[in-house]
């Protein structure tokens, strides 16, 4: 292709947030007439990289060249005269502004030194009918239409202010299926009138219906731009999660025996769901079993997990927890079912850091026996030293503020405290994230003796060989829905890949 093809682009683009590399030096180029759409896993770098060229964050380092020209943004005013515009994943509108006003706003038409209503109504009518094949009256309250009617008006903001550059921010998170089908018609559309688009999603099944050029990050860093159809799905998995697909085939398989399918189950779920964050799911958790959600960061393991555990309220369907029944749950009453939850982000849901790892373990066992049954010291003492010594717990005295603890000894504690609830069910969300590989291989291990004791436990990983070492059966999941299950021989990391991939491996 030719260079005079070239809309825009970024070189050596660096962003850094206190305490991690958003981008290191990754390189962005856009060419005219092209639906080219950023990847990776939640966390890569691709809203950072949307937002520094449309002027939300400055950049550290690296240049902007806009058609030939370097530019410097530094604020969405100044990306804006520059005829970048951008719709954000969270709908950045006025719910209660009428249509043609979210789209004026900042820039009405006026007259005589007043806003010309009459003009921009009849301006916003037409920009969404001839642009957007939209007709709806532009003088309601945008709170009237649907998530998705809001996002085409977005769009049609965006859209006007652009000049040659579209960017659309995971814009599919929140639609159906139709309406997605709807909005790629549009992008195909402004596409054929020599419209370039920087597309971002995380969702596999919708990238390579609309895209022609991929790029793919990782923490923070670029794996590569490609042309979408000279990749196979197999491998944007494997660069997206940085596992080399050929290597793990020619590993060797591992033997697993399939754990007996006549288990009684602790949970059996129909169609349970949360609409706009999991679609309704049929899975079972089987007594003593470990069961794994393997999927991409963002594919919905942790959003069924939180369904599961009642964090997040179910909208459809129903759970079946030791024979009984309930369209939805809530932590106290999962609780009292005998689950325990060790969510993934533990600095923000799990420990609280003023407390002492004493006070941090007893935590979950307080509750599940009402604050007003308070637990005597002595026993917290007990139960405490209990788990210090069975999880290795490396600190001088119980009574260190937790947060005085390194990252895999926090984890512990977490764990501590949930084991102390003796529960059924342990559900575990990447509890060996961000900790040594010394404490990593001890959680792993903890798990598969707990299991052994008849704990069962519900395993998020997003370490590949430690889903393959510890599971009896491993569901998949992708694009927020439950897509496949595997047990015994068929657990191993080539296996999970390609079921995550989905659709051709070759
Ligand atoms: N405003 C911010 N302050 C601190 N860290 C941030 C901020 N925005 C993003 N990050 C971090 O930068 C990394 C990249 O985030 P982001 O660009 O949102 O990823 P993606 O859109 O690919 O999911 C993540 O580790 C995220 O936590
Ligand atoms: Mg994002």
């Amino acid at each position: 292709m030719e260079n005079s093809d070239i809309v825009l682009e970024m070189k050596n683009i660096s962003k850094v947030f206190p305490g991690v590399r958003a981008l290191s030096n990754v390189d962005f180029t856009l060419r005219k007439g092209e639906i080219h759409t950023l990847m990776g896993e939640n966390g890569a770098g691709k809203s950072t990289l949307i937002k520094v060229l449309t002027g939300v964050y400055k950049i550290d380092e690296g240049t902007i060249i806009l058609r030939g020209n370097k530019i410097k943004i530094s604020s969405t005013e100044e990306a804006q005269s520059h005829g970048i515009s951008t719709v954000y994943q969270e709908v950045n509108l006025c719910a209660n502004l009428t249509v043609a006003e979210n789209i004026y706003i900042g820039r009405e038409p006026m007259k005589h030194g007043s806003i010309d209503w009459k003009k921009m109504n009849t301006d916003a009518d037409k920009l969404l009918q001839e642009r957007l094949n939209l007709k709806i009256d532009v003088k309601k309250a945008l709170n009237n239409y649907s998530v998705a009617v809001q996002q085409m008006v977005a769009i049609a903001r965006a859209v006007d202010i652009s000049k040659g550059i579209l960017i659309l921010d995971e814009p599919t998170s929140s639609l159906d299926e139709k309406e997605v089908k709807q909005l790629f018609k549009i992008m195909k559309k402004f596409r054929e009138e020599g419209m370039s688009i920087i597309f971002v999603t995380h969702f596999l099944d919708q990238v390579y219906e609309v895209s022609d050029k991929l790029t793919v990050l990782r923490n923070g860093e670029l794996v590569g731009t490609y042309d979408a159809d000279k990749l196979p799905r197999i491998e944007l998995v494997s660069k997206m999660i940085g596992k080399d697909y050929s290597e793990i085939e020619k590993n060797a398989k591992t033997k697993k025996e399939v754990v007996n399918k006549e288990r009684e189950n602790f949970i059996k779920t129909d169609k349970f769901g949360r609409i706009g964050t999991i679609s309704p799911f049929d899975i079972e958790i089987k007594k003593g079993e470990i069961l794994g959600f393997a999927g991409l960061l963002g594919s919905g393991r942790s959003e069924c997990a939180r369904a599961i555990f009642g964090i997040d309220k179910a909208t459809s369907g129903k759970i079946t927890i030791n024979g009984k029944s309930y369209s939805y749950i809530y932590p106290q009453k999962a609780i009292e079912e005998g689950i325990g939850f060790c969510p993934e982000d533990r600095k923000v849901e799990g420990i609280v850091g003023d407390l002492t790892i004493r006070e941090n373990i007893i935590l979950a066992l307080q509750a599940r026996k009402g604050i007003f049954k308070y637990i005597p010291m002595k026993k917290q003492q007990e139960i405490s030293q209990k788990y210090i010594d069975l999880l290795r717990i490396k600190t001088p005295s119980m009574e260190q503020k937790i947060s005085n603890l390194s990252g895999g000894n926090q984890q512990k504690v977490i764990l501590a405290r949930w084991l102390a609830t003796e529960p059924e069910l342990l559900i575990l969300d990447e509890p060996t994230r961000g900790i040594d590989i010394g404490a990593k291989n001890e959680i792993t291990e903890l798990i598969l003796k707990l299991a052994k004791q008849g704990m069962t436990i519900l395993f998020i990983s997003s370490e590949l060989p430690e889903v393959v070492k510890c599971c009896d059966r491993v569901i998949v999941l992708r694009d927020r829905n439950v897509i496949g299950e595997l047990s015994g021989d068929e657990i191993e990391e080539g296996n999970i890949m390609k079921t995550i991939a989905g659709g051709a491996t070759a």
